[in-house]
């Protein structure tokens, strides 16, 4: 079990209840480069696996021209990135699915290319995520993703209690190698430190490009979210939630937590 009850909400329930687009370190640059990398054009089959409000699969149908398929375990989730897609004209391009990434819905060898964005770290079983990942992507397909990794030796208690506050369980660079290779992805190529500037990390939003952690969301969009966790989990929940992003921003700007783009092929 990856989550105690201990440190709810953690940093990523306050993202996700926030509202917000974009839900991963890099925003919308780290999605670009992502499309690059996994060289996107148009016919291919793409699955993207934990798509969030849909924003990342409605970017590659607009901008590439591939079709896509998006599936989240979160029915809120699926029924907003669907109503997304529909108000983007790109409903025909785009389908949502509710599924688990641990156990995919789709046939082996199915897709040209699988991307999973800031959400491997998330479920208990992350290597079955990469399993799975690599079983629906056709041979030769291509596998990407971007991850919190570590940039510093620290203590297995210190990095237990950070992923605890913080909702997904970053891993040191070797340990996201050694897992994407035993799930069968061959000729890896990564991308690490400029992804790991504080300015990167903060950077979480499409048309948002700030210097500070603090303006990462405007004030009415920090209200908002706060009177949301204050409905959800009481007072105790918003000041635990501010105690977790205090954690988070500092192991960022201490040079401890860092993101890395990966990109291989089955
Ligand atoms: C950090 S968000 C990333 C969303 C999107 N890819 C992005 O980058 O904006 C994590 C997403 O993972 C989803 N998720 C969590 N556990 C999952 C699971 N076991 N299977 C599929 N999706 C899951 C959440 O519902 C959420 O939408």
């Amino acid at each position: 079990m990856k989550r105690k009850a201990l440190y709810r909400p953690t940093v990523e329930d306050a993202i996700e209840i926030g509202g917000i687009e974009t839900l991963h370190p890099g925003g919308f640059a780290l999605t670009r480069r992502t499309a690059e990398l996994g060289q996107l054009t148009e016919g291919l089959r793409v699955l993207d696996v934990s798509s969030g409000r849909g924003t990342q699969s409605i970017y590659y149908a607009g901008e590439f021209g591939v079709d896509v398929v998006g599936v989240d375990i979160s029915a809120d989730m699926v029924k907003t990135a669907a109503s997304n897609a529909e108000k983007a004209g790109l409903d025909h391009k785009v389908q949502f699915r509710i599924g688990d990434s641990q156990s995919l819905p789709f046939e082996d060898n199915s897709f040209d290319v699988v991307i999973n964005e800031c959400a491997v770290g998330i479920p208990d079983d992350s290597q079955k995520v990469l399993n799975e990942m690599v079983r629906v992507a056709k041979p030769g397909g291509r596998i990407l993703i971007h991850e919190s990794t570590w940039r510093k030796k620290l203590s297995n208690d210190e990095k237990g209690e950070f992923s605890e506050r913080y909702g997904t369980t970053p891993l040191e660079l070797a340990e996201w190698l050694s897992m994407l290779e035993t799930a069968g992805v061959k000729s890896i190529v990564y991308e690490f430190e400029q992804w790991s500037k504080p300015e990167m990390f903060w950077k979480i939003r499409k048309d948002r490009d700030v210097k500070h952690w603090f303006f990462t969301m405007s004030i009415s969009e920090k209200l908002t979210t706060m009177g949301r966790i204050f409905s959800k989990y009481g007072f105790a929940g918003v000041t635990t939630v501010m105690k977790n992003e205090r954690v988070f921003y500092q192991a960022v700007l201490a040079g401890k937590l860092g993101y890395a783009l990966f990109k291989g092929e089955k």
